[in-house]
């Protein structure tokens, strides 16, 4: 067996191809920690802001002294930035020998072919509007003694059509494109069977439009409710629902049915009217804020995540204050915070009126403050109450306790009489709130 080192940059859909990969090519590697030991290294790349794009070039360049070591080694650059650069990147690390796109990656097999054959480096880098994800299943551990996974990752659909402004997402995943519900329940089916899974997050840019544009396809509620009926499948989440096409419809879904877990990830990108429009969020504030009125009263005990964008081109002082008005009034249990950056293809690239560094570092610290303080509050909250957790695995900080996350998605570390809980949803007494995490005591186990 030949060995392989993956490096993920970005989000969860780098993540779950990252796992693709590993399927695809599971006959003849096997995952290891260390790139030194790998016969194959890929490097997974994310090109959403500046910064991790940056970080991946240094990244890259740390293989160079192991390929004057190794020459035969094979490195390679897939993800966001593989699409966005493409052969490009063999001339700026003339040491790389596959670029693989956000497409393209599911022709690795071929790719390291070609690349035997001819001995020239190779770059898959097309993006088709019509291409078909294919389907890769997981692979069946059901009779082997290794410590089965709780959780698992599904991408629903592949890339976006809303083009925010800002955003070079469309341009590197390409058009959106859902997957057949029925490989999607084939995947999630085999994932609880053959791996044990217990929890699913199903993935895409806006969950919200999934099958939309399909005919014959269920909507992404009743995608939700056919997921349900998968035996021994605890939870289902998903990220990112774009706040315009949330409806009433998934709004009763999520609360209706245990099985969905109270949380949704709803990113408001900024406060202000004028800065929305910019963006092309295609709401408005007053807008948004009816939506959370409804998901509330629908499901009263739903967390609530966003991310924001500090200093988008144009930004005043007002709009900004209009954006912490808005933290106030909506209480998100969480929020990711990001300084605007300029990306090639965007329109906003092109904005004139762009706020300086200076200012969107200060308006960054004051989202993080206030912020803080609204985490700090709702973690608060649950002191004193008794929770359902998700056993994951034992706390990396202290092994003495389990570790796992609330159907609100929030992580808490506790101790209880034994391990070897992984996988069941036990009910833990919170004793106490951290600024990241809670902390409890082990009441019972519900189910296993
Ligand atoms: N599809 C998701 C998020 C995709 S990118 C959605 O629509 O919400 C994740 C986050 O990165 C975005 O929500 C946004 O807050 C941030 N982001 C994207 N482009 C950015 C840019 N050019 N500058 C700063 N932050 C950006
Ligand atoms: Fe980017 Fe907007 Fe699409 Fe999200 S919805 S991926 S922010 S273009
Ligand atoms: Fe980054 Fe691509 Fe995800 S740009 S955030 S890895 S879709």
């Amino acid at each position: 067996m030949k060995k392989l080192y993956i490096k993920t940059f970005g989000c969860q859909m780098n993540e779950n191809d990252a796992e693709r990969v590993y399927l695809l090519l599971k006959d003849n590697f096997k995952p290891v920690d260390n790139p030194e030991e790998a016969d194959l290294i890929l490097i997974n790349t994310c090109s959403v802001r500046e910064k991790p794009e940056h970080k991946l070039y240094s990244e890259i360049g740390r293989y160079k002294e192991l390929k004057l070591r190794r020459p035969e080694i094979i490195i390679g650059a897939m993800g966001c930035v593989a699409q966005q650069e493409g052969e490009r990147l063999f001339e700026r690390f003339p040491y790389l020998d596959l670029v693989l796109g956000t497409q393209g990656f599911y022709r690795i097999r071929e790719a390291l072919e070609e690349l035997i054959k001819t001995g020239k480096p190779v770059a898959y880098t097309e993006l088709k509007e019509d291409f078909k994800i294919p389907l890769v299943l997981p692979e069946d551990n059901s009779k082997k003694m290794k410590p089965k996974r709780v959780k698992a990752y599904i991408s629903i659909m592949q890339g976006c059509d809303n083009f925010c402004t800002y955003c070079i997402v469309p341009y590197v995943r390409g058009r959106e494109i859902s997957r057949p519900p029925e490989e999607i329940l084939k995947e999630a089916e085999e994932l609880v069977k053959k791996e044990g899974v217990k929890e699913i997050t199903l993935l895409g840019q806006n969950v919200n439009s999934y099958g939309l544009k399909e005919s014959g396809y269920p909507d992404f509620a009743d995608l939700l409710v056919m997921l349900f009926q998968i035996e021994g499948l605890f939870r289902i989440r998903f990220t990112t629902s774009h706040p315009k096409d949330l409806s009433e419809k998934l709004m009763r879904v999520i609360a209706e049915n245990p099985k969905v877990c109270k949380h949704i990830h709803l990113p408001l990108q900024a406060g202000s009217n004028k800065i929305l429009k910019r963006m092309n969020r295609k709401y408005t504030k007053e807008e948004y804020l009816e939506k959370v009125e409804k998901l509330r009263s629908l499901c009263p005990e739903i967390a609530i995540t966003s991310d924001i964008i500090v200093g988008f081109p144009g930004e005043s002082e007002e709009d900004f204050l209009e954006t912490l008005d808005m933290l106030e009034k909506v209480r998100f249990h969480e929020v990711f915070s990001f300084k605007y950056s300029d990306r090639p293809f965007t329109s906003a690239r092109k904005f004139e009126d762009k706020v300086s560094e200076e200012i969107k570092e200060a308006r960054l610290k004051k989202v993080h403050e206030v912020q803080a303080r609204i985490t700090e509050e709702i973690y608060g909250s649950y002191v004193g109450k008794e929770v359902e957790v998700l056993v994951e695995g034992k706390s990396e900080r202290d092994p003495q306790k389990l570790t796992g996350r609330t159907t609100t998605n929030v992580v808490v570390n506790f101790t209880a009489p034994r391990t070897g809980l992984e996988g069941a949803l036990v009910k833990v007494l919170i004793t106490e709130a951290g600024k990241h995490s809670l902390k409890g005591e082990y009441k019972k186990t519900l189910v296993f």
